[in-house]
């Protein structure tokens, strides 16, 4: 070989190029699956189901009730049905007789009505589901947190969407914010609440 000659680079056969083919397209797919898990424990590991591809949509009902139509449409306070919110532990959801003093005669063309009014007449309470749980050894209360923010909120009411968000817009209440023990710490400590194991343990 003299000196000034090249070498022109050996190509590839065909062989190795199928085998370059397959190792990239082995790579994006493993990125994919892996960016695809590490969302899913990034969203785990805040609290929430990732909010997109209806992951974090609310459960279905036994009864389709709209928030929208009741507190947006006809301006009903959180506290009208929510009543024991104000008083003690659980906000607590309304019994059927609650809703039949207007649905006894409001939404005749309804077929959720219709369900609703199947409950009362047959006198079988609606299981809701529920949507917001704190595990057993776990102690909220409703009360102190009502209390504590109304003035600044406007009221009772205004309250809730500390915690829940913009019930009043959701078609279906899901969750928004994690309360996990890390959110309800971190609230405490910016609030001068008590941080102690024991407010919150049993
Ligand atoms: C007309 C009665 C009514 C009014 C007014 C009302 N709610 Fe509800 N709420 C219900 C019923 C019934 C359910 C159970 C079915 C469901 O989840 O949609 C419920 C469920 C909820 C839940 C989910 C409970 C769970 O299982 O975790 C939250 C949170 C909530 N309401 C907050 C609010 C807030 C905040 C307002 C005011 C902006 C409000 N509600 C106004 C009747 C009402
Ligand atoms: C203050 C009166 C009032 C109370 C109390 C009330 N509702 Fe309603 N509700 C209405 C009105 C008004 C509508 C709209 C009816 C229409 O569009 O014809 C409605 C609509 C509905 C619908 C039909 C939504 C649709 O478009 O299909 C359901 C289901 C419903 N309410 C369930 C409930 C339940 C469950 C409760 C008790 C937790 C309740 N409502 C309490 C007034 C009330
Ligand atoms: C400081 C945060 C916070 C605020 C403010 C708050 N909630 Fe809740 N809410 C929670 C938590 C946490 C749970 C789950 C409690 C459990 O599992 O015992 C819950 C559960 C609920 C439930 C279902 C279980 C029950 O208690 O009946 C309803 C309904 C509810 N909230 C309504 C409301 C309404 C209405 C308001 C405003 C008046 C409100 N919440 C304000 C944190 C909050
Ligand atoms: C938005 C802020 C906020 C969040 C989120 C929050 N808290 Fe609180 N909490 C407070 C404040 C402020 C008080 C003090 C109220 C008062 O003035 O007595 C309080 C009081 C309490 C009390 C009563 C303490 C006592 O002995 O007086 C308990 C129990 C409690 N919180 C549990 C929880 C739990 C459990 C969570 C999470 C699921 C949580 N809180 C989330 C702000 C918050
Ligand atoms: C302001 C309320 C609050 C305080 C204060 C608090 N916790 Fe918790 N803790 C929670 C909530 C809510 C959960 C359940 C949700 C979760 O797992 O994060 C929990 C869960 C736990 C769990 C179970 C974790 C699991 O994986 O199931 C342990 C253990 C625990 N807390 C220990 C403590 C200790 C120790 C302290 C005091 C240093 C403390 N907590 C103070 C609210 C609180």
């Amino acid at each position: 070989m003299l000196p000034g000659d090249f070498q022109a680079p050996k190509r590839p056969t065909g062989r190795r190029l199928v085998l370059f083919g397959a190792v990239g397209i082995g790579g994006v797919v493993g990125l994919v699956v892996v960016v695809a898990i590490a969302t899913f424990v990034i969203s785990a590991w805040l609290g929430l189901p990732l909010d997109a591809f209806g992951l974090n949509d609310g459960p279905e009902q036994p009864i389709a009730f709209p928030h929208p139509t009741h507190v947006e449409d006809l301006g009903l306070d959180c506290t009208f049905c929510h009543r024991n919110v104000t008083e003690g532990a659980a906000a607590t959801i309304p019994a059927v007789g609650l809703c039949m003093s207007c649905h006894m005669t409001v939404g005749d063309d309804k077929p959720e009505v219709e369900k609703l009014r199947n409950f009362h007449t047959n006198g079988i309470p609606v299981d809701w589901v529920r949507v917001h749980r704190v595990p057993d050894h776990v102690n909220f209360v409703h009360e102190p947190h009502i209390r504590h923010f109304s003035e600044q909120y406007g009221g009772a009411s205004g309250t809730c969407q500390l915690c829940h968000g913009d019930v009043g817009s959701m078609v279906k209440v899901k969750q928004v914010r994690s309360l996990k023990m890390g959110d309800c710490v971190d609230c405490h400590r910016d609030n001068e609440a008590p941080t102690d194991c024991t407010t919150c343990h049993y």
